[in-house]
Order: C-alpha cells, then sequence, then structure tokens
C-alpha cells in the first residue's frame, strides 16, 4: 500500500518483507510510523474504517514463546480483516523433518503472508527467499525490528520534542536481539543514542558500524559506554531488557547476573539521569518480581527479588511499558498493512 505521510515523500512497502530494520530507509521507517500513528487513530474514531487486509490469509511461525508479538498479529490481522493461521512450536514439520526452504515454498502456494518468530536470523532470510509472499520477522536472535518499531512510536508519544531531539539508554545485555534493533532503529531516526552495557555484553560490531554510517547521514548520537552513570545523564528513556534471552542456556544466568547487577534500572539509576520526568521501557516479560516461577526459582538460588528492574520503577509513574505493549498492536498493523494492504 502507498503511505502518505504528514511530511516526506509517498513510500509504496506493498510485497515487501520486514526482518530487520537495516533493509529499510530512514524515510521508509518513518513512513511505518505515520501510518502506525494514523491507523490508531483510526481505530479508536471510526469503528467503521476500511480493512486494509480483508479475505487475506496470514501464517504466524512461533518456534518460540510469545505473549505480545503473537496477540498482536492476530488482533491487528482481524482489525483488518486478515484470517490467522498460527503453528507453534511442535505443530509444524518445518525445521523438524522438513527444511525451512521447502516450507517457504508450501506455505507461499497457501498464505499472502508470513509471520515467523525463531532462533536463527538465517531462517527468516530463508522464508523471504523462497516463499514469494512478504515475511515478517516476529524476533530472531538477532533482531527484533516489530519491537523496536513500537518502541519508537511509544518514545514519540512520550516525548514532546522532534525525533531528533529524544535520547535513550539500553542498559543492560546490548548483544541481543532488542538492542540491536534499537542502535538501528534510533540511528535512523537522528536520535540520541547509548548502548550501557559491560564490554563483554555490547553490540556486535557489525551492528554498530552498521549504526555509525547511518548516524553520519541523519545525524544521530551514538554512545557505546560501560558506564551507567555517564550512559544514563540527561536522557528522556532508560530502556532494559531480560539478562538472558530465549535459547540461551540456563546456565548463562550466573555470570550475568555478576555481570549485570551494576546494570540494573532501579530508583538510583533513575536519579542519575538527572531528569525528573525520565521515562522506563522495557520489552517485556520483564523480571520485576517474584511472581514468575523463573523469578522465584532465581530468589531462591541468588536471593534477589528483581532482575533488570526493581518493581519499584515497574510499577512507578515513570513506567510506560504497558502503553508499549499495546503499541506493538498499532505498530505491526502498519507493517501487515503496508507491504500487504489494498
Ligand atoms: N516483547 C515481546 O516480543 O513479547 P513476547 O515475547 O510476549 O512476544
Ligand atoms: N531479548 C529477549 C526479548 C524478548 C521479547 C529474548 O529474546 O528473549
Amino acid at each position: 500500500m502507498t503511505i502518505t505521510p504528514t511530511t516526506g515523500p509517498k513510500t509504496d512497502l506493498s510485497g515487501r518483507s520486514f526482518v530487520k530494520e537495516l533493509d529499510f530507509s530512514p524515510e521508509e521507517w518513518l513512513s511505518l510510523l505515520d501510518l502506525a500513528q494514523h491507523l490508531k487513530r483510526e481505530l479508536y474514531s471510526e469503528p467503521d474504517r476500511i480493512q486494509h487486509l480483508a479475505e487475506a490469509n496470514v501464517a504466524v511461525i512461533f518456534e518460540k514463546a510469545s505473549t505480545r508479538t503473537r496477540c498482536a498479529f492476530e488482533v491487528a490481522a482481524h482489525h483488518q480483516g486478515a484470517h490467522v493461521t498460527y503453528l507453534d512450536p511442535s505443530g509444524s514439520h518445518m525445521g523438524h523433518k522438513e527444511s525451512a526452504k521447502d516450507s517457504a515454498r508450501v506455505l507461499g502456494r497457501m498464505f499472502d503472508a508470513i509471520e515467523y518468530r525463531g532462533f536463527s536470523q538465517d531462517t527468516v532470510e530463508t522464508l523471504v527467499r523462497h516463499a514469494g509472499v512478504p515475511v515478517w520477522n516476529g524476533l530472531t536472535d538477532q533482531w527484533h525490528p516489530t519491537q523496536s518499531l513500537c518502541d519508537m512510536l511509544t518514545m514519540r508519544e512520550h516525548a514532546d520534542k522532534p525525533d531528533r531531539e529524544i535520547s535513550f539508554a539500553y542498559i543492560g545485555d546490548a548483544h541481543n536481539n532488542v538492542a540491536n534493533s534499537l542502535l538501528i532503529a534510533g540511528a535512523m531516526m537522528g536520535m540520541d543514542v547509548r548502548m550501557v552495557a559491560p564490554a563483554s555484553l555490547s553490540n556486535p560490531t557489525q551492528v554498530v558500524e552498521a549504526a555509525r554510517r547511518i548516524a553520519s547521514k541523519t545525524g544521530a548520537r551514538i554512545t557505546l559506554t560501560v558506564d551507567p552513570a555517564s550512559g544514563v545523564d540527561g536522557v528522556d528513556f532508560i530502556y532494559t531488557d531480560v539478562w538472558v534471552s530465549m535459547g540461551e542456556p540456563e546456565a548463562t544466568w550466573q555470570q550475568r547476573i555478576d555481570l549485570l547487577l551494576p546494570y540494573q534500572v532501579n530508583r538510583q539509576l533513575l536519579d542519575k539521569t538527572g531528569n525528573p520526568d525520565v521515562r522506563f521501557m522495557h520489552c517485556l516479560p520483564a523480571f520485576h518480581d517474584r511472581q514468575t516461577e523463573v523469578g522465584e526459582q532465581l530468589f531462591q538460588s541468588t536471593g534477589l527479588d528483581a532482575l533488570e528492574v526493581t518493581d519499584d520503577v515497574f510499577e512507578s509513574t515513570h513506567s510506560i511499558v504497558f502503553d508499549q505493549a499495546e503499541n506493538r498492536m498499532h505498530t505491526i498493523e502498519a507493517v501487515m498493512v503496508a507491504t500487504l494492504g489494498v
């Protein structure tokens, strides 16, 4: 569908896949955000709006667990009139008895688009090459682009200033999918981006180099630091994610806790920003209390009742994590409509 943004040129993303931020120009990325804002406004103000995906068939494949991403894809698809088929980690042959290449060619004959969440970025790129229909990345070990699109919309909504004046610090495991996606998305939007992590958990070099190349064109400021205090100084947003991501061995926990405890988001860290209105963001799920199996197990073994974020910050007025969660739906809807919609 052609998108006519409020500012900037028209953009046509019809037939395109959405597998990582680096596949899009800053203008294309901004047009997706404009479309998300438009669809969100329309959802709440125009109950009889046009459905852009009427009768489309969409497969959503999840090889890892999900609450937000799956629900956002399904509900957004329903908003737009599409039918959804969910394939869970054990419910299809893909990867077990049938290669991604063969599965892509089968599903591409039946579906108008495919969402995939799994381990390897290669798998989602294989689907793109062989399905013949748009493929949307719902998270891999390397990238989580529907998350960063959502986060940029949420920052826009909570910062009353132009994108280029927004600053955020991502703190914690900066070697993961969410950190990579945020670094590139922030660079594309010309923001002040701080990645705050121990050296052994900083973003991979190629991702940093790509962000710096983009920043040289968009005016983004990119800072990588091991120092939490200077990293968060003056920022509008502090963002963190889990310290051990899906697919990483359980044995990683103790090592990560030892490395990342100084990077926990707590009251003292918020104070270090010097910004009384600093907002807290997290892609979720979060370990902020003992009300999960994993949280309780970690409490029993370490005595910590919170990991990457303390409960008082998570539950405070600084926290905008549920606005973020809702925006997964609006931004995923924009991705589907832009690439598949009529
Ligand atoms: N943030 C996110 O991707 O959440 P889910 O794992 O619940 O989809
Ligand atoms: N980095 C996390 C993100 C979850 C949404 C993971 O991959 O588990």
